[in-house]
């Protein structure tokens, strides 16, 4: 399966989804690195490994709709068959995310469907639970939301703070994008209505 990772900064999970992928028994191969950043720092790291990258800035596009055409147009050239959002922080209109209907998945640190947005681990220590973590989905048109492909829980210890938290996070992450991503290239998840049926494989 040939895949863009989409980024707007450091790109820690592009590189996770990177290390993966340089597996050749991987069931998918990074096509392209795309961020809608110049700046974006996840950008030379992509290029250190040798892959092709490309930036589609959204300032120089006069409206949504035009910046997700040429968003689309880079990945059509590339070859691209399924997208995967890595902190890419531009919100996606209707008609992009229908043309990559479950063939665009994102990566979300929190428990969804708890925590949507931004700010998810200070969110999580005010409202006081004792587990949080990361969810991987399908990307549909209402933010953070989708089918969920699979979770990552970690706990929430006392006197966290909101960066000790998402650093535990992160790091759950990092192992669980890469798995999320081989279970749906290796075609192993299925999708039905709002959520997904994982049909074997999982570890
Ligand atoms: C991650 O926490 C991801 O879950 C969220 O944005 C952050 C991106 O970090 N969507 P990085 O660019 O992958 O390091």
């Amino acid at each position: 399966l040939r895949v863009a990772v989409l980024i707007s900064g450091r790109g820690s999970n592009m590189a996770a989804l990177i290390e993966a992928a340089a597996d050749p028994d991987y069931p998918a191969e990074i096509g392209l690195v795309l961020s809608n950043r110049p700046d974006a720092a996840g950008l030379a790291r992509a290029a250190e490994a040798g892959l092709a990258t490309a930036v589609v800035d959204h300032r120089a596009y006069a409206d949504r709709a035009a910046f997700e055409a040429a968003l689309d147009a880079r990945l059509v050239e590339a070859g691209i068959e399924f997208v995967c959002l890595a902190g890419f922080m531009r919100l996606l209109t209707d008609g992009f995310v229908e043309r990559w209907r479950d063939r665009m998945i994102n990566i979300h640190p929190s428990l969804l469907p708890s925590f949507p947005g931004l700010h998810t681990h200070e969110r999580a220590i005010a409202a006081g639970v004792k587990l949080h973590g990361c969810t991987v989905h399908f990307v549909r048109t209402e933010m953070d939301s989708g089918p969920i492909i699979a979770q990552a829980a970690v706990p929430v210890a006392p006197g966290d703070t909101p960066d000790t938290l998402g650093a535990r996070v992160l790091k759950a992450e990092h192992g669980l994008y890469p798995l999320a991503l081989a279970l749906v290239a290796g075609g192993l998840v299925e999708v039905r209505g709002d959520v997904t049926t994982v049909i074997e494989g999982l570890p």
